[in-house]
């Protein structure tokens, strides 16, 4: 936690030559159902983002992910694209209803064969383009089947988390550079069960607290598992830590941040990095749930060795006290309303940070990185970290002569690249960072008026065209640093 936050002014990152260390991985990430399409094919069943996609009113626009990038159908081209821009390693996420369609709460029915083969086929493909595959195992698209059982409320959920992931790692594990057991549970625990922003769209404080306790569980049970069924395989956690900044030295604003950085990011560090949920986190959220859904040895099952701990950083959060006067601010950095407010921080007021920000209305501010990755390393010396997800979206334009020259993006990667190199040259091992993402896609809730990509998806035509962008992150690869040469290739 920070004080007295400064608005970044967009300060150059790309003055001087920023080197990396040598082997640091420079990857790009994406999601199954951000990207996939084929959500009916080769035995799939419905996730909980397919009926969420599906209910009118949810998604901008009333897209769905039913077609997205159609990179089902377009393995070869797209890992064709990656390896045209340089990247040594490629996040993806695995669709458990793809693996296991027929699951329920009492078991994960039969493999089915085409789910592993698909993926077998693109780990194949990477291997061949000499690009390292980083596995999610969960990004969010829970198999409806376990939903209608209670979804992250049922405890039973973990376990059949923890016997799929098994199941992929024997299956795939040597063949993989690392696997990540969830990611960011705290958008599947709050956006999913608090605000309803996010499938599966509930809005009950306690059904999210009971989900943070089942994710962090499933995380733990499947870390085991793994261990059994791929041991020499590096296991990673992915968290949305938040760079928690108080308004003010004020008592006030400082307990806000305190109880922001418990909700947020000590809910989870907590039990999986320290073995214990911290007293304050269980304290303030007293008035929610006594959180009896905690049984006897789960922060044991819970506090599994990790080999590596995944940063997804996007932008800062600002708070204050709330006394209760007034409408209480809300703007949490993330657009509003994305959930933690609605848990048990009836205190805290979500300011809005001046300066710049992004498409999604998201402040720009790359030292939170800076400060995320420094705590991470104080906290943990020793657990080797990743950006497993760094990137913007912006209001790209395809000009006459069908290129996309996208200069705010190189400016925001840049600067965020010269915030991971600060953190490394403080002592953080920071190993590797994936840009968010590969290329334009499904953005949840925002469906597809949101763009992120490096490469531009027309989604008429399915053509891929790299922007400005990845052109010059393809330089920055190849340098293995932000040089002025990179800066020139936009
Ligand atoms: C993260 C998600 C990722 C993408 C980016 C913009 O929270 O993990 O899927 O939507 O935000």
């Amino acid at each position: 936690m920070t004080t007295n936050p400064q608005p970044t002014a967009g300060a150059p990152a790309t003055g001087g030559a920023l080197t990396f260390p040598d082997g640091f991985v420079w990857g790009s990430a994406t999601a199954a159902y951000q990207i996939e399409g084929a959500v009916a094919e080769d035995g799939r069943t419905p996730s909980i983002w397919d009926t969420f996609s599906h209910t009118p009113g949810k998604v901008s626009n009333g897209d769905t992910g039913d077609v997205a990038d159609d990179h089902y159908h377009r393995v070869a081209e797209d890992v064709a694209l990656m390896r045209s821009l340089g990247l040594t390693s490629y996040r993806f996420s695995i669709a458990w209803p793809r693996i296991t369609p027929q699951v329920d709460a009492d078991g994960l029915g039969p493999v089915n064969e085409a789910g592993i083969a698909f993926y077998s086929r693109l780990i194949d493909e990477l291997t061949a383009a000499g690009i390292s595959p980083a596995v999610t195992l969960y990004h969010w698209d829970l198999p409806q089947a376990l939903e209608d059982a209670g979804g992250w409320t049922n405890r039973a959920t973990a376990y059949r988390f923890a016997e799929y992931a098994a199941l992929v790692t024997e299956r795939l594990g040597d063949r993989l550079a690392m696997v990540i057991t969830l990611n960011e549970p705290w958008c599947a625990s709050y956006l999913g069960y608090a605000s309803g922003v996010h499938a599966p769209g509930r809005a009950d404080p306690v059904a999210a607290l009971t989900a943070v306790h089942h994710l962090n569980l499933a995380h733990g049970l499947a870390v085991s598992a793994i261990r059994k069924a791929a041991p020499k395989l590096p296991v990673a956690l992915t968290l949305n830590l938040a760079a928690v900044r108080a308004a003010s030295d004020a008592p006030a604003d400082v307990d806000a941040a305190r109880r922001i950085d418990g909700l947020q990011n000590r809910v989870f560090l907590g039990p999986t990095l320290a073995g214990a949920y911290p007293a304050d986190v269980l304290a303030d959220t007293a008035g929610v749930t006594d959180w009896s859904f905690i049984q006897d040895g789960d922060t044991e099952l819970i506090h599994q060795p990790i080999d590596a701990l995944g940063l997804n950083y996007y932008s800062p959060t600002l708070v204050a006290g709330y006394d209760g006067t007034g409408q209480r601010p809300v703007d949490d950095g993330h657009g509003g309303g994305t959930g933690t407010p609605w848990v048990a921080a009836e205190g805290v007021s979500f300011l809005s940070q001046p300066g710049p920000r992004t498409a999604m209305n998201w402040p720009i501010d790359p030292r939170g990185l800076t400060e995320l990755l420094v705590r991470l390393h104080t906290e943990n010396p020793g657990l080797d970290l990743y950006v497993t997800e760094n990137g913007a979206a912006f209001p790209d334009v395809v000009s006459a002569d069908g290129s996309v020259v996208d200069p705010d993006r190189i400016t925001y990667v840049g600067q965020h690249l010269a915030a991971v190199h600060a953190a490394i040259a403080a002592g953080a091992p920071v190993r590797g960072y994936y840009l968010w993402s590969l290329m334009d896609n499904f953005e949840w809730a925002y469906g597809y008026s949101k763009r992120f990509g490096i490469v531009y998806v027309d989604y008429a035509t399915q053509a891929r065209t790299v922007k400005a962008s990845g052109t010059w992150f393809a330089g920055v690869i190849a340098a293995n640093a932000v040089t002025a040469e990179a800066d020139a290739r936009a």
